[in-house]
């Protein structure tokens, strides 16, 4: 997964502090997340727990007396990033000794063990299936003498969804839902299976009150989230079921939806998408390669003509859908021209957003247990540099294309560079920005997208 702003659920390596908020007067607590919308998702699960048990939210480290960092391990740079925020903390932790340094997310699955040999100040090691222990964990250890080694909770829970919990919203018209846990899918480059476990979905109605509880705060734009959100069931509901079923509440103006997986989109989410307003027409459908072989070392199991034909597909029903991948370049034995069926396949396909990314080998996966990663450092480079020139010529084609259309905004607040301003999207995503005229925040207002500077458009209002 992505960044949040660009919608994308791997928007990972961005680090987010949460809001300040006071619940309850007990401990003081910090919570950092690295990673995609589901790292942000659960950090508002725990902050939620901790909320209830009677911890204090604060906005920096250096007041707090928990510190908790949400890690990311999906590529190197960013389990780097994440263990680097830990080093810092160890010297906050020299003029604090009681202080109290947590570990979560997929470095804490994954690293357990070497985590606490590397970084013995850390307290508390947890795997994103166990934070339901955190209250309990953080008691233990406040009365544990100094000196006692972390405590290690890392148990893959194949039943485990929160789904009880209603996370803490931070605010705003968007919110993440999670409904599908784990992935089964073992993409040979990927680690999610191993510090995710098993996929799991959560039981519709459950999503529902989320949703309709999100909704009593002011949430108007639902973003549900999974690995895969193509594999939902529950009982004899599927994905597309589900999707309905959140955009028939009252008081949801927008629903969208990552990540979808190009074995598993069904025709009818394509059309249940086509045939309601309330669900935006954006698709991130991650292709990772444009070659077949290589997409048959990924453990990828659909060929570079059947993702096309989907891509027709969704475009023939919905003619302004708006289009965002995942790509890999340097994969183990990518050849040169494997690389440009990637380069070509772009072309043609002609994506809004792209997220494009230099192979990284993971431990636990099959490609670094099988593959040597033997494409070298600079050609990944400017494999990734082509892609990136190419990419940004279309996106800007792609955006001058929309100048003129009529479309609805969601005001999500005023404009960061300008107060007197309103910032909003369109369904499809594209950020607008338009003059205040005594609306508030969360209306859908009527534009025509007049004009563009960089990446956002200046919406004019239509009466
Ligand atoms: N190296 C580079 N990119 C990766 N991704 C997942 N694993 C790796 C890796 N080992 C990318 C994929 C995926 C996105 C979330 O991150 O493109 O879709
Ligand atoms: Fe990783 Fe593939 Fe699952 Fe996505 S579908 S989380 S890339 S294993």
């Amino acid at each position: 997964m992505h960044e949040l702003v660009t919608l994308s659920h791997n928007l990972p390596e961005t680090a987010r502090a949460p809001l300040t908020g006071v619940t309850g007067n007990g401990p003081r607590i910090f919570i950092q997340t690295y990673g995609c919308q589901m790292n942000v998702s659960d950090s508002q699960t725990i902050e939620s727990m901790l909320g209830e048990a009677g911890y204090r939210f604060c906005d920096s480290p250096d007041s707090a007396d928990v510190v908790l960092v949400n890690t990311c391990m999906i590529r190197e740079t960013a389990e780097v990033r994440a263990l680097g925020q830990l080093a810092n903390l160890s010297s906050l932790k020299k003029q604090n000794p009681s202080m109290v340094i947590g570990i979560l997310g997929c470095v804490a699955q994954a690293k357990r063990k070497e985590v606490l040999e590397s970084h013995p100040y850390v307290d508390l090691v947890v795997g994103p299936d166990s934070y339901r222990r955190l209250p309990i964990l953080l008691e233990e250890r406040f009365i544990s003498p100094p000196g006692t080694p972390g405590l290690l909770e890392t148990t893959l829970l194949r039943e485990e969804l929160y789904d009880d919990i209603l996370p803490r919203h931070h605010g705003g018209v968007t919110a993440f839902v999670t409904i599908i846990r784990g992935c089964d899918k073992f993409c040979s480059f990927c680690v999610v299976p191993r510090t995710r476990g098993r996929e799991r979905s959560r039981p519709l109605p459950s999503i529902l009150r989320e949703v309709e509880h999100l909704v009593a705060q002011g949430v108007r734009d639902v973003m549900l989230l999974g690995q895969n959100v193509d594999s939902y069931r529950w009982e004899d509901r599927d994905f597309a079921d589900c999707l309905l079923a959140v955009a028939d509440i009252a008081g949801v103006s927008r629903v969208r939806y990552m990540t979808s997986h190009p074995s598993d989109i069904s025709e009818k989410l394509l059309r249940t998408m086509g045939d309601h307003e309330k669900i935006c027409p954006y698709l991130h459908l991650p292709v990772q390669s444009g070659n077949n072989r290589v997409l048959k070392e990924m453990n990828r199991p659909y060929t570079r003509e059947r993702y096309s034909e989907i891509i027709e597909l969704a475009r023939r029903i919905m003619p302004d859908l708006a289009l965002s991948t995942d790509v890999i370049v340097g994969f183990p034995t990518e050849s040169d021209d494997e690389f440009m069926d990637t380069f070509r396949l772009m072309e043609e396909v002609r994506y809004d957003t792209a997220f494009m990314f230099k192979y990284s080998e993971r431990p636990l996966t099959k490609a670094a247990a099988r593959l040597v990663d033997d494409v070298p450092e600079d050609v990944k480079v400017e494999r990734l540099q082509r892609l990136i020139t190419l990419q940004q010529s279309i996106a800007r084609e792609r955006n001058e294309a929309q100048l003129g259309k009529q479309t609805s905004v969601l005001i999500e607040g005023a404009a960061p560079k300008d107060r007197n301003m309103w910032a909003g999207r369109t369904p499809d995503f594209r950020p607008v920005v338009l003059p205040m005229n005594g609306e508030s925040v969360g209306d859908l207002v009527q534009v025509q997208l007049a004009a563009l500077s960089g990446f956002t458009f200046h919406g004019a209002r239509l009466s």
